[in-house]
């Protein structure tokens, strides 16, 4: 055998030893893109799904050398749709808050990612409460597997924000969240989902809502199961994703976690989680919202109450979730569903004219915004007001918004909170920032007719609210702007 001749067989027998080499990468096949997930002051989870089960392993440091040593978890585990690949995960414990760490994930002792990548780490929350600045995005509505979809995940990946909530319908596919497109075995949410995103899927946790789509019980192969309870078992959600004390699909999609100074609330809005006041779901809710110490309260859900988008105004989530909201205290509202952008006013009075629960109400309600163009918008409609409900600011396809899809990216400073509309192209079409002194405290709940029973009485002709300056208000007040017809409710203008 000449030089040559023996040259070509080391370096074949080299590929085909690392090819079946029990630890190699190859061999342990990555099926589902790296995820960093369920990051607190002082912990993170780490998941992704490979070809074969076996142990798995994350090596984490400051630096790329690992230094600070290796979290095991259990071994490759079948998900729940017995989908193809086992779904691995690994929790460090131990960090520091506020801190940047490098990671990289193993199967079986291969290399999930190459060591050393540098796009693979995790940054753990500020303290909880304290005022460090954090920046987050939230999408709604994306997973439809087109360009939009790929230029929202690009701008994400560029933004580099600290967490993404995605506000539902995460998958369009012909089978939901937990369906396949065919029996070739690849579920619907790969290809639409964490295939598109999987950039910034390495270091920002993604926190998602359970939209109808995603919900959709018509799973292939038939009636595996609710894709809600699939998403649950696809991700590590806080509390495991689940309302406190419950189990079913009924249950799935509905948790709370801290993060720097804010407190974020997900639920599920689909009738399967029976969305309703007095029901389990809105009684916890309403309980880890206003019992809830951070200084800013956030919730999420996935279908729009007032919308002039690809759905009109939502009768059980302005009848149960809005008042539910206004009582508990929260200072910002997400929702999708309704392929636009849209941001409205607060309004002042439902909360406190309700104010059915013992804790007392906020006198100011939250904003809220829909943000369900992520992978497709276009919408026309207009920007205006509601009866029994705020008034649309402002409005993708209106003034100088542009038609079309984007992304909400919201910097919290403190007690100052912006958000940015940004277009799948990268431009920031309008910013606004609120400032926690707009919201005033809490009030004692005073006797009065329920949210759910509001007085009929015709609308006073003089406003019910005179704006007075706040102490330490960085914003004017808002004005006062209109009275709605047949309402109890004042409107604010930002
Ligand atoms: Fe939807």
């Amino acid at each position: 055998m000449n030089l040559l001749k023996t040259k070509k067989v080391s370096i074949a027998l080299f590929f085909l030893i690392l090819f079946f080499s029990p630890g190699s990468a190859s061999a342990q096949n990555l099926m589902r893109p790296i995820q960093v997930q369920n990051v607190t002051t002082t912990t993170a989870d780490i998941i992704w799904k490979s070809a074969s089960g076996g142990t798995s392993q994350v090596k984490y440091g400051t630096t790329t050398s690992y230094e600070m040593g290796t979290a095991n978890g259990a071994n490759g585990r079948k998900q729940i749709d017995n989908s193809p690949g086992f779904m691995h995960k690994a929790s460090i414990t131990g960090l520091s808050p506020n801190t940047k760490y490098f990671y990289q994930a193993l199967t079986n002792g291969g290399g999930m990612s190459a060591a050393g990548d540098q796009t693979y780490y995790i940054k753990t929350s500020p303290v909880t409460g304290s005022s460090t600045p954090f920046s987050w995005v939230v999408i709604g509505d994306s997973g439809n597997g087109g360009s939009n979809q790929k230029a929202t995940a690009t701008q994400i990946a560029n933004k580099k924000p600290e967490l993404v909530i995605e506000a539902g319908d995460v998958v369009y596919g012909s089978g939901g969240y937990g369906g396949y497109a065919s029996l070739s075995g690849e579920p619907e949410q790969d290809r639409l989902h964490y295939d598109i995103f999987k950039e910034s899927m390495k270091f920002s946790p993604y926190y998602l809502a359970c939209g109808n789509h995603d919900n959709n019980s018509n799973n292939t192969p038939a009636g595996i199961l609710n894709g809600c309870d699939v998403m649950v078992d696809d991700q590590s959600m806080p509390n495991g994703g689940r309302l406190p004390g419950s189990s079913g699909s009924g249950s799935s999609v509905i948790y709370s976690f801290n993060y720097g100074n804010v407190h974020f609330t997900v639920l599920n809005a689909n009738p399967e989680a029976s969305p309703q006041l007095g029901g389990a779901q809105l009684n916890w809710a309403i309980n880890d919202i206003r019992n809830s110490a951070q200084p800013w309260k956030v919730v999420v859900w996935h279908q729009n109450g007032w919308s002039a988008g690809t759905h009109s105004t939502n009768a059980n989530v302005t009848a149960n979730l809005i008042p539910m909201v206004q009582d508990a205290g929260a200072h910002v509202v997400l929702w999708g569903h309704s392929h636009v952008y849209e941001r409205f006013s607060r309004f002042a009075n439902q909360g406190k004219a309700g104010c059915t629960t013992a804790g007392g109400c906020r006198n100011k309600g939250p904003y809220y915004f829909t943000i369900g163009n992520s992978g497709s918008g276009g919408a026309t409609g207009t920007c205006g007001s509601y009866a029994n409900g705020p008034m649309c600011l402002a409005r993708s396809g209106v003034g100088n918004i542009p038609t079309g899809t984007g992304l909400l990216y919201a910097q919290t400073n403190g007690n100052s909170m912006t958000f940015s509309y940004v277009t799948s192209s990268g431009a920031t079409s309008e910013s606004v920032t609120y400032n926690l002194s707009e919201f005033g405290p809490v009030i004692p709940p005073t006797a009065g007719p329920s949210p759910t029973n509001q007085p009929t009485s015709p609308p006073n002709s003089t406003p019910t609210r005179t704006p007075t300056p706040l102490s330490g208000a960085t914003n004017t007040p808002p004005p006062i702007i209109t009275q709605p017809p047949g309402g109890v409710c004042t409107y604010y203008k930002n």
